[in-house]
């Protein structure tokens, strides 16, 4: 019998994975960067035994039944293959934020599974090993496992396609401030989502202009130049918005609120305020500034109304085995 308890953080990509080469593999149609969400958490606990009778699964204190049960029983069956070691886990996992709202949970559950299943499942993994373990579980997952500000490199093959670290957690004090919508989780999730790329006439155009993007956003976060990044972020979130809104069937995934809060932002970077916008597959807006703004557009966020709440976070740190 072996346990491992993990921590890890979600991610915000400044520049978006959606759609893949190869869907069962998970290897993306496009590179991505994104940096980790330091004061957002996900905690996972692993236990492999030789008496369990199947795996089992409990978010947030409830015991799992369905798909998301399913999914991990896929993950576990991946480390069992890897390991040779057939026994049956016991998952329990808790974050601090709401799920499936475009805060990506999906990216911190599986890069923490990987990380305490390998360990509880006896396997000594490098940290690239674990990125690409943690995409097969979520493509997005595999940028939570390096520290601070990270690329994934999107591969041809499953060897080829995994994240790395370009520039720590304390090379930049970015924030991001989260403008919460709403609390509902979404209805397309992004495994299905991705299968609907291909549909749009939109995301041959976004895909082959992807190498550009990523260079600037990667020299932006090298250099601190907030402009520069900030331009880039709103259109790579722009793009993916486009192919989504133009696949068939179409994902709208923004609300009038979301809407208003991008407009707001552009408003507020015309006047000075370092403010960008991105956002995932859901209505919640990420704004992100520099540390020395950040109380400031957290305060202008939750005077806008039908925003609920805000979160706030600075660059977090990559996958912490903590037993
Ligand atoms: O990792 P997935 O399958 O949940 O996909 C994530 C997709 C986006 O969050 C919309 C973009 C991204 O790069 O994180």
């Amino acid at each position: 019998m072996k346990t491992s308890t993990v921590l890890s953080h979600p991610n915000i990509a400044f520049i978006k994975y959606w759609g893949n080469r190869d869907n069962a593999l998970r290897i993306p149609a496009n590179g991505s960067i994104s940096m980790n969400l330091a004061s957002l958490e996900t905690r996972t606990s692993v236990e492999a035994n030789p008496e369990f009778q199947s795996d089992s699964l409990t978010l947030n204190g409830r015991k799992e039944t369905g798909t998301a049960l399913v999914r991990v029983q896929a993950f576990m069956d991946l480390l069992r293959e890897m390991s040779g070691n057939p026994y049956f886990a016991r998952v329990s996992s808790e974050n601090n934020f709401p799920q499936s709202t475009g805060i990506a949970s999906s990216a911190s559950g599986f890069a923490a599974l990987a990380a305490a299943g390998s360990k509880a499942f006896g396997l000594d993994l490098s940290e690239k090993e674990l990125s690409m373990l943690a995409r097969r579980g979520s493509g997005s997952a595999s940028r939570s496992i390096p520290d601070g500000f990270v690329e994934w490199h999107a591969g041809k093959k499953d060897a080829d396609s995994y994240a790395e670290s370009i520039a720590p957690a304390e090379h930049w004090e970015l924030w991001d401030c989260v403008a919460v919508v709403t609390d509902q989780p979404k209805k397309t999730g992004s495994t299905e989502g991705h299968l609907l790329a291909g549909t749009s006439p939109l995301q041959a155009a976004r895909v082959q202009d992807a190498p550009r993007r990523l260079e600037i956003c990667r020299n932006a976060i090298l250099k601190k130049n907030f402009e520069a990044l900030a331009d880039i972020i709103e259109l790579d979130s722009n793009l993916m918005h486009g192919v989504m809104m133009t696949s068939t069937p179409p994902l709208m995934y923004w609300s009038p609120k979301s809407l208003k809060i991008m407009q707001e932002v552009a408003k507020w970077r015309k006047k000075g305020i370092p403010a960008a916008y991105t956002l995932d597959a859901g209505p919640n807006v990420h704004v992100i500034c520099t540390k020395e703004y950040a109380d400031r557009v957290r305060a202008r966020l939750e005077k806008i109304p039908g925003v609920a709440r805000v979160l706030i976070s600075g660059v977090g740190s990559g996958v912490q085995v903590l037993l």
